[in-house]
C-alpha cells in the first residue's frame, strides 16, 4: 500500500460550486499570491493559461531546486503529485498545494513501492538510480534521484563497477545506459503520453514537412528518438528550438510546451508529433490537465489538497534527492518562465 500524502479540504471548504462565476481568476490568484506570501510554480506541461500566471515555468529538475531555495511561505505546484511531494520534502516548513489531488503519473503507478523493494532486494549489488516521476516511497528505497536533464551528468558520476538498477522510464535508461556505456536492468515502465507516438505516423509527417528539424523527450520509444534531431528534458527541447536556426519543428513531448515555444518564437512553426491515429491531441497529458485556474483559486484559498508527508518517510526520500541536487552542480539552472518574447 502507497502512503497518501495528500490532505483534502476540510468539510465546509469552499467548492467550485461556491464560487462567483464572474471572478476574474488571474486576478484573484494574484491577490492570494500577495496575501498568502505564496510562489506558483508550473511544469512545462501545464495549460498555457496556467503558465502564464506562474512565478517561474520550468523541467522536473528546475523546480526541485526552485522549491528548495523558495522563502515563499506557500508552494503552490502546478503540475503532478510527485512533483508537489518533492516540494515538501525539501521544503518541509512550507505549506504545499496541489490544484487537484487525482493528479497522478502512469510512471509513478507503474513502480508500486513493494514490488520495487523486491526489485532492489534481488540486486542487492546494485545501485538504484530513479527517475524523479515515482512516490516518495519509491525515492526512500533509492540511492539516487535523476530527472531528464541530469540522468546522464549523474550516472557518469557513478563508481565505474557499480551495476546500476534504472527505475521506473525504461526507455529513459536505455537512453542513458546507451549514452554513457553503463549496464543497466531497467525497470519495465514508460509514460502513457511518450509511449504512443508513432514512428509510421512521425515519418509520414516528416515528408510532409522535410525541412522540420525533431525533437524528443528520452521518455519516448527508441523508434522515436531514432528520427530525433534533439533528445533532451523539456527545458533542453525548448532550448534547442529557440537556438536553432531551423524553421519548422515536430515536437515529440507532451504538446503544451509548445506554448512556451510560441510565446518566444512565434515566427517559427511547432507541430505536435503524431500518435497511431495521426491526430494531435494525443499527446496531452490527462493527469496535468486535471488543474485548472479555478482549482487553484480553491487550493490557495483552503490551503488544500496539501501535500503532508510522515517524517521518517521525508527523510528517507530526502536523502537520494539531496543526492541529486549535489550531483546536478554540472546542469546550470534556467532563468524561469523564461523564454518570452517580451
Ligand atoms: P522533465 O521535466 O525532466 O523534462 O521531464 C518531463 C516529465 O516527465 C514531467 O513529468
Amino acid at each position: 500500500m502507497t502512503t497518501d500524502t495528500v490532505v483534502l479540504p476540510p468539510a465546509g471548504a469552499l467548492t467550485e460550486a461556491d464560487l462567483d462565476p464572474t471572478l476574474d481568476l488571474p486576478a484573484a490568484i494574484d491577490r492570494l499570491r500577495k496575501e498568502k506570501n505564496a510562489i506558483i510554480l508550473a511544469h512545462y506541461y501545464q495549460d498555457g493559461e496556467i503558465q502564464d500566471l506562474a512565478d517561474f515555468v520550468g523541467d522536473s529538475l528546475d523546480l526541485s531546486r526552485k522549491a528548495a531555495a523558495t522563502d515563499a511561505e506557500m508552494i503552490v505546484f502546478c503540475g503532478v503529485r510527485f512533483m508537489g511531494e518533492v516540494a515538501k520534502i525539501l521544503s518541509p516548513g512550507k505549506t504545499v498545494v496541489i490544484p487537484d489531488a487525482e493528479a497522478g503519473c502512469s510512471l509513478e503507478e507503474a513502480c508500486q513501492a513493494d514490488v520495487f523493494r523486491r526489485f532492489r532486494a534481488a540486486h542487492p549489488d546494485h545501485v538504484a538510480v530513479t527517475y524523479i516521476n515515482c512516490s516518495a516511497e519509491v525515492k526512500a528505497l533509492s540511492d539516487v534521484i535523476v530527472t531528464s536533464s541530469n540522468a546522464e551528468a549523474i550516472v557518469r558520476q557513478l563508481p565505474a563497477d557499480k551495476p546500476i538498477l534504472f527505475a521506473p522510464d525504461r526507455h529513459l535508461g536505455a537512453f542513458i545506459a546507451k549514452k554513457t556505456g553503463r549496464e543497466m536492468t531497467l525497470w519495465p515502465g514508460s509514460c502513457i503520453i511518450h509511449e504512443q507516438f508513432s514512428e509510421k505516423e512521425l515519418i509520414k509527417l516528416k515528408v510532409r514537412h522535410p525541412a522540420a528539424k525533431v525533437a524528443a523527450h528520452p521518455e519516448c520509444p527508441e523508434s522515436i528518438l531514432g528520427h530525433a534531431d534533439h533528445i533532451g528534458s523539456t527545458r533542453g527541447i525548448l532550448d534547442f528550438v529557440l537556438k536553432s536556426p531551423a524553421s519548422e519543428f515536430i515536437i515529440a513531448t507532451e504538446l503544451h510546451i509548445i506554448h512556451q515555444m510560441e510565446k518566444a518564437a512565434p515566427g517559427k512553426v511547432f507541430i505536435p508529433a503524431p500518435g497511431a491515429d495521426g491526430g494531435c491531441n494525443c499527446a496531452s497529458c490527462p493527469f496535468m490537465a486535471k488543474n485548472t485556474l479555478e482549482k487553484i483559486y480553491l487550493a490557495m484559498v483552503n490551503g488544500a489538497p496539501a501535500i503532508e508527508i510522515p517524517e521518517a518517510l521525508r527523510v528517507a526520500a530526502l536523502k537520494p534527492l539531496e543526492r541529486m541536487l549535489e550531483l546536478s552542480v554540472s546542469v546550470p539552472m534556467s532563468s524561469g518562465a523564461p523564454h518570452a518574447a517580451a
